[in-house]
């Protein structure tokens, strides 16, 4: 039987290149693969746990879900679903809720980091987050789940919950696999020592950035007073950091660029970068606007998802209740 593959991404805001390059290009290449039974799905419950404004949370899983669709990923070949839209999420995560180690879930460190971020909402949610998302995964007995690094302390604690799941109930849940994205980070255009963050706008190229902001941002990124395109990341942070988004967008060798752009200044390096990213999300840009001009179909996309999630979940949960003594 051909595996099964699951991600989800968390809608709180604009895709940039460091989403593109580190999920949504792999997401791409993982369903054209053929090679697995693929589940893409927005993580909004997720994001409850970051503060948000309610007024702004149906558009952002709206943007999401149309940027999945605009990417490539195609809801004929994979199944496409809104979390919070799949009850079984929520019922699986609460009975891992009672097994999984206190402790464990204390020594995360995305929970003691976002702990110091936003010190004044150190909500539960943001503490059991990985007990969440270890029922997003097991539910569809998901062998892979492709994520970025971050996300890999995580994915341990799903094995660990699936082995004591198993061994104390019986064997219901499939130990998935993290498949780690191995793309360089993408770090800001202003400050090459941080990654690229939407909360630092200006040193950020996101995804549907219009031809004139890509070229302002690439134009005025940080790099060094030397005049030499060549790969350093110690001496030219900033530099070796636009080589390697030259490199991605155009699957050209670092060196191939260091020898196109031999003897030529910055300014010319960085005006053709900004040609490659424009042009590399031109399509991208072209049809999420079409997606977004019709929500409606958007929406029903989502509703095809989210019944085909609901059938897996759902009958999944009630394995699962049975084992646990719950169904009369
Ligand atoms: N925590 C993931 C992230 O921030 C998002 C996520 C939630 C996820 N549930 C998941 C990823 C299940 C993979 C599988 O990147």
């Amino acid at each position: 039987m051909i595996p099964n593959l699951i991600s989800g991404i968390q809608p709180s805001g604009r895709l940039h290149l460091g989403n593109y390059l580190g999920a949504l290009k792999n997401f791409v290449e993982l369903q054209s693969s053929e090679q697995y039974n693929c589940y893409f799905f927005i993580a909004d419950l997720h994001s409850l746990t970051e503060d948000y404004d309610p007024a702004q949370k149906t558009n952002q899983i709206l943007d999401l879900l149309a940027s999945y669709v605009a990417v490539g990923l195609n809801p004929k070949k994979s199944t496409i679903f809104i979390q919070s839209q799949i009850p079984a999420h929520t019922q699986l995560a609460w009975i891992l809720n009672t097994i999984a180690p206190f402790g464990e879930l204390s020594r995360m460190t995305q929970f003691k980091d976002k702990s110091k971020v936003q010190s004044e909402n150190i909500n539960v949610g943001l503490f059991t987050y990985p007990v969440l998302m270890a029922a997003d995964i097991i539910l569809y007995d998901a062998n892979f789940v492709p994520v970025g690094e971050d996300q890999i302390q995580h994915l341990e604690l799903a094995r660990t919950l699936v082995r004591k799941f198993n061994s104390r109930f019986g064997d219901e849940f499939v130990e998935p696999q993290s498949l780690v994205t191995k793309t360089a980070r993408v770090m800001s255009l202003q400050d090459p020592n941080q990654k690229m963050s939407k909360s630092q706008p200006d040193g950020c190229l996101f995804m549907d950035d219009s031809p004139e902001e890509v070229e302002r941002k690439i134009m005025s990124a940080v790099t060094d007073s030397e005049k030499e395109v060549r790969y350093d990341v110690q001496s030219k942070a900033g530099l070796s950091n636009l080589l390697g988004i030259y490199a991605s967008l155009s699957n050209k060798e670092i060196a191939e660029i260091e020898s196109e752009f031999k003897n030529k200044n910055y300014a010319k390096f960085k005006k053709s970068l900004a040609k490659i990213i424009t042009k590399h999300f031109a399509p991208f840009r072209r049809k999420k606007d079409k997606l977004l001009a019709n929500q409606n179909k958007l929406i029903k996309t989502a509703q095809r998802g989210n019944k085909i999630a609901n059938k897996i979940a759902g009958e999944k949960i009630l394995k699962v209740e049975k084992r646990l003594g719950l169904m009369l």
